[in-house]
């Protein structure tokens, strides 16, 4: 079971390494490593868990963040329209994304970045990303398109993003930390 101290921290290099692509269909091996993490996220919704074991609770989670340095992440996700969103995905492509940006009011967090942090992270606000999906009725993988908006876009851009070695820090406009650009707009949370 994955614990908080088994999550990489910022000044690995892992985190900063572009991710291999995933060997298909998805080995044992691989699949194991997604249960594990997909396993800390649902551990991330029960008080107790967090509790006992001191766990900082995320909504996704990416494998070079355990060490993995393969294209593949997790994401068990509330929305702002109060939709649930539950992924395990494989080898992600992002294929087209909105001109229109927008980005979380208080800026945005990583279970590998273990300091405070002040900004706002630019993400599309509608993203159509290409990926082998986990789907939970067939206990298969299938290839799918999703269309994302919102909130699950921003978690998507974000675990995607660590796959090419990039971390939400490095996204913040040094400068001028709270600059929001004309096309963008602050994402309204319920
Ligand atoms: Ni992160």
């Amino acid at each position: 079971m994955l614990l908080y101290k088994d999550i990489v921290k910022e000044k690995d290099p892992v985190l900063r390494e572009k991710a291999k692509e995933v060997s298909l269909p998805v080995s044992n091996e691989d699949l194991e490593t997604l249960r594990q993490m997909d396993e800390y996220l649902t551990n991330s919704y029960d008080e107790e868990f967090i509790k006992k074991y001191k766990i900082r609770p995320g909504v996704g989670l990416a494998a070079p963040q355990i060490g993995v340095s393969k294209r593949m992440f997790c994401i068990q996700a509330g929305d702002e329209k109060g939709e649930f969103h539950h992924y395990i995905v494989v080898n992600p492509k992002i294929i087209s994304e909105s001109e229109q940006l927008t980005f979380l009011p208080n800026g945005e967090g990583c279970l590998s970045v273990d300091r405070e942090t002040e900004g706002l992270v630019m993400r599309h606000k509608k993203i159509k990303a290409r990926c082998v999906l986990f789907n939970f009725d067939k206990a298969d993988f299938e290839e799918t398109v999703l269309t994302l908006t919102g909130y699950i876009a921003i978690v998507f851009q974000h675990e995607y993003d660590h796959l090419d070695g990039i971390l939400f820090v490095d996204r913040i406009n040094k400068a001028n930390p709270f600059f929001v650009p004309e096309n963008a707009k602050e994402l309204e949370l319920k």
